[in-house]
């Protein structure tokens, strides 16, 4: 059966690019993305989208109104489609059973619930967020349960491995697509459907296709892999420190080997993003719920890795700082838990603002693309008290008046614009001795040393 009308529920930074992509390759289908956040679907529906993410804007502009379409009306869109990509937020659970590893599945279970309220005839569900292994069948079940005799529904796992900054790339040219289904005749006739929407624009050898548990145990490992390849970069980054090492120099030396490769191993001052940390805790927990403690402990690691390699940058700075940043000025360059994107999802600034405020430092605080509210929630929410928002914390839309009369600089992620500022201007606006701590290697550290800083870069020894 030719696939006519999509939906997918959310809209957020999954769900809307990977529609409005689907939208532009497929101009006779109806896709429609919904949301409950009516502020989110209005933005959509805006010139100021809700996402940022280079070239979004034009794939959006481009089906906009023709076959992409943004609304809050959830229901409506779930009775036209035949396709329904569920991608709503799975968080870490942050209470009872599981509290801080299982993933909170209420909003995935609130999404089947109402299409089965809703639907009639024969409609496929397609899980878009990652999930813990075996969701699918909790899906198939409460659809069963809910459902009107004449509605049908086939589940299958379409994990995105898309990377925020780089979304309409990896979307237009990905690596794989990766899609899981049952394995009988019904299951694999809409697994068929889902790959002639894709083979569109993908070569039909990087369309994989495999059963349910396997797809959606492969979005949780890749994700592990990849961050467990940072938290070993960073493990040693420490070992450069002392050593008088450089960590790029070997990371290019090990990522020559071909075995190994190049990519995944800068060293930063620890991963964020919605997903590492996330999908690995929601592995440690699967690990933990089967009954193997020592693979949950060694993927565990990873994680712990990351919380230290952020807690050792914070030390650092406070060390260097004649140990105090009481009343300090510093300034904090960039808050996105990446480039190239405004989430900041589980940012490693947030972690290292809150920490630097509960030594009482005055943060000034510059991101080209954080709303300076999302920065305020982040800490408020991160448990810093109201009263050090408000009095220790300063939120500026230019670099410069952030450096001002700053002690430090302190670089959080790597926007390309950090490197082309003027260093020789900064250290005129700086008191002295003016330091640099760089948690990305991304500064210009030959230009620091020319105009005088003090700087220190993450992985560097010597
Ligand atoms: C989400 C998941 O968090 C992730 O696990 C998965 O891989 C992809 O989908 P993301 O798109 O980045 O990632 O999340 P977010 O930007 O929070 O978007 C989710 C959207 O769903 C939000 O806009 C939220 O308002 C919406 N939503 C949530 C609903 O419309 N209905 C709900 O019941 C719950
Ligand atoms: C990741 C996966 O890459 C993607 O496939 C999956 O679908 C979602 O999770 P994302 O979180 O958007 O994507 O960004 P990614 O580029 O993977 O970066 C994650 C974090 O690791 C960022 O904080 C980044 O700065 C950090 N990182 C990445 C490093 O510190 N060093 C590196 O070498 C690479």
């Amino acid at each position: 059966m030719p696939i006519q009308s999509i939906c997918c529920l959310g809209a957020g930074y999954v769900g809307g690019p990977t529609m409005a992509m689907i939208a532009a390759k497929c101009p006779d289908i109806q896709v429609t993305v919904c949301d409950m956040n009516e502020q989110r679907i209005e933005a959509w529906n805006s010139d100021e989208l809700p996402v940022y993410e280079p070239g979004l804007d034009a794939v959006v502009t481009c089906a906009r109104g023709r076959n992409l379409h943004f609304t809050t009306d959830i229901r409506s869109a779930i009775a036209a489609a035949d396709l329904i990509f569920v991608s709503v937020g799975t968080p870490t659970k942050s209470y009872g059973i599981g509290a801080g590893r299982a993933a909170d599945l209420r909003y995935v279970e609130s999404a089947a619930r109402l299409i089965a309220e809703v639907s009639e005839g024969h409609k496929i569900i397609v899980e878009k967020s990652t999930i813990p292994v075996k969701t699918a069948s909790a899906i198939r079940t409460i659809l069963a349960a809910n459902s009107s005799p004449d509605a049908s529904f086939e589940v299958l796992s379409n994990p995105e491995f898309l990377a925020e900054g780089t979304a309409i790339a990896d979307l237009e040219n990905p690596d794989r697509i990766l899609i899981g289904g049952e394995q009988d005749a019904a299951g694999s006739s809409a697994v068929e459907s889902l790959v002639s929407i894709y083979a569109r624009w993908i070569p039909r050898e990087r369309i994989i296709t495999t059963n349910l548990w396997s797809s959606e145990l492969s979005k949780l490992v890749a994700n592990a892999f990849l961050a467990q390849r940072i938290s070993s970069i960073n493990s040693i980054s420490a070992l450069c420190e002392a050593t008088g090492a450089d960590v790029d120099e070997v990371a290019r030396a090990i990522g020559s080997d071909s075995r190994i490769g190049p990519k995944f191993l800068k060293s930063s001052v620890g991963f964020g993003g919605s997903c590492f940390q996330k999908d690995i805790l929601n592995l440690v927990y699967l690990c933990e719920s089967f009954g193997l403690p020592k693979v949950a402990d060694y993927w565990r690691q990873v994680v712990e890795l990351n919380d230290w390699q952020k807690s050792r940058f914070v030390e650092k700075i406070v060390r260097t700082l004649f140990n105090t940043v009481n009343g300090k000025r510093i300034a904090i360059l960039g808050f996105a838990f990446k480039k190239d994107t405004n989430d900041t999802r589980e940012s490693p600034a947030i972690h290292v603002c809150r920490d630097l405020l509960r030594e009482h430092a005055h943060l000034s605080i510059y991101d080209p693309r954080v709303d300076p509210e999302t920065i305020r929630h982040d800490l408020a929410n991160a448990k810093v008290p109201t009263s050090l928002i408000e009095s220790n914390l300063e939120i500026h839309l230019d670099p410069y008046a952030t450096l001002k009369d700053a002690h430090a600089l302190v670089a959080l992620t790597e926007w390309d614009e950090f490197r082309d500022l003027d260093f020789a201007r900064i250290h005129e606006l700086m008191l002295k001795p003016a330091f640099v701590f760089d948690g990305r290697a991304i500064l210009p550290t030959a230009t620091l040393k020319a105009h005088g800083f003090d700087a220190f870069t993450i992985g560097k020894g010597g």
